[in-house]
């Protein structure tokens, strides 16, 4: 992840814009309860803000689907990125920016509770510091002040559209949680629970950005493509990386999955090569020796590279739904263009 900063560098395209999204978001989850609003702000602090992938994403949706100023045939050619002076219409796009990523702070807050995880960004997970109601409580706060600017955008389809997503979470981790023998051996399953997981929210943020610039269906349909799959690639590389990094690389547990008990592509597709491996996944690799086993036999099978394939598949088709956009219509609105199409790249070859 990172990389140098090259004008096609998606994240220094947007670096100016994104600093006054993240500044934003420390101010909007400020109140004047301390033991709140220290839980609350912990991950959106200076550092901890880890790879801020959706904003950076949706930021460059807008750009890239953005129309030509009118008045720039005219008058001087203005070049300066849209954060000098945002439209209100831009305003609205960094909204949703910041809605999306205090949904998903929110998510990953209730989400290591859940996982009794001890680390997050490599950090102390807050639960870990605070305890578990603090944590829950914490999360249930950035929900509801997400809720509040959301219901300030005005917009009725875009609300749905983020409700949604908090719906598609819950569900996602639920049918992570409560599923059938039939159901924990199944691809389908798990890319069904991968959507909700992941793909949703991005798929429906980016919807929501294109919906907000006043772009017809197809466009936004285009941009809810490219979010659902990009979404979908990132988590399938996340669920690798889970048997391939460290956890010093990632900033939490490595292996985590196997050891709580989930089966992910890997050990799917290993599965379909090493049929032993499917009592294990049924018993959610609880037998002493199970956790190393599998890991044993997901490294001897194609079941890494099949996901890797997947990710791939999925990248790509994101990479295809950026190509499928009207022309972009200035130098800046192409070069963001190029940075959705570089990120979908990028999220293959993550190391963290
Ligand atoms: C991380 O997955 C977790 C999620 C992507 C979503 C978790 C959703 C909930 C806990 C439902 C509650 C939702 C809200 C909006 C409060 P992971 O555990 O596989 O990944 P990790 O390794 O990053 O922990
Ligand atoms: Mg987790
Ligand atoms: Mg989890």
């Amino acid at each position: 992840w990172g990389g140098q900063a090259t004008a096609l560098d998606p994240f220094a395209l947007v670096h100016t814009e994104l600093e006054s999204v993240s500044e934003r978001l420390r101010r909007s989850v400020f109140t004047e309860i301390p033991a709140l609003s220290t839980a609350a702000e912990y991950f959106f602090k200076l550092g901890a803000e880890g790879k801020r992938l959706r904003p950076t994403m949706l930021l460059l949706m807008a750009s890239a689907l953005s129309a030509a100023s009118p008045s720039a045939s005219f008058l001087q050619v203005d070049t300066r990125p849209p954060n000098v002076h945002p439209t209100e219409e831009r305003r609205r796009q960094q909204r949703v920016a910041e809605i999306s990523e205090m949904i998903h702070v929110a998510s990953l807050l209730h989400d290591d509770v859940i996982d009794e995880a001890t680390t997050r960004r490599g950090l102390k997970a807050l639960n870990a510091l605070f305890g578990n109601k603090v944590a829950i409580l914490a999360g249930d706060f950035l929900l509801a002040r997400a809720s509040v600017t959301l219901a300030s955008l005005r917009n009725t389809e875009v609300i749905e559209l983020l409700s949604q997503v908090i719906e598609h979470l819950v569900s996602g981790e639920i049918l992570q949680m409560t599923s059938a023998d039939s159901e924990l051996l199944s691809m389908d399953h798990y890319i069904k629970k991968t959507y909700f997981k992941t793909g949703s929210l991005m798929a429906n943020s980016c919807r929501a950005i294109a919906l907000l610039g006043g772009h017809p269906e197809p466009v936004c349909d285009l941009s809810w493509q490219y979010g659902r799959h990009l979404g979908l690639a990132f988590q399938f590389v996340d669920d690798l990386l889970d048997y391939t990094s460290s956890s010093s690389t990632l900033g939490k547990p490595a292996l985590n999955d196997l050891k709580s008990g989930l089966a992910t592509a890997p050990v799917l597709y290993a599965a379909q090569e090493f049929p032993e491996l499917k009592p294990m996944i049924l018993r959610k690799f609880k037998y002493d020796g199970d956790v190393a086993a599998a890991e044993k036999l997901v490294h001897r099978s194609q079941g890494i590279q099949m996901t890797r394939d997947l990710a791939a598949e999925h990248a790509g088709l994101a990479a295809e739904a950026v190509s499928k956009m009207p022309p972009a219509q200035t130098e800046h609105a192409e070069q963001c263009q190029q940075a959705l199409t570089a990120i979908t790249e990028k999220v293959l070859t993550r190391k963290k």
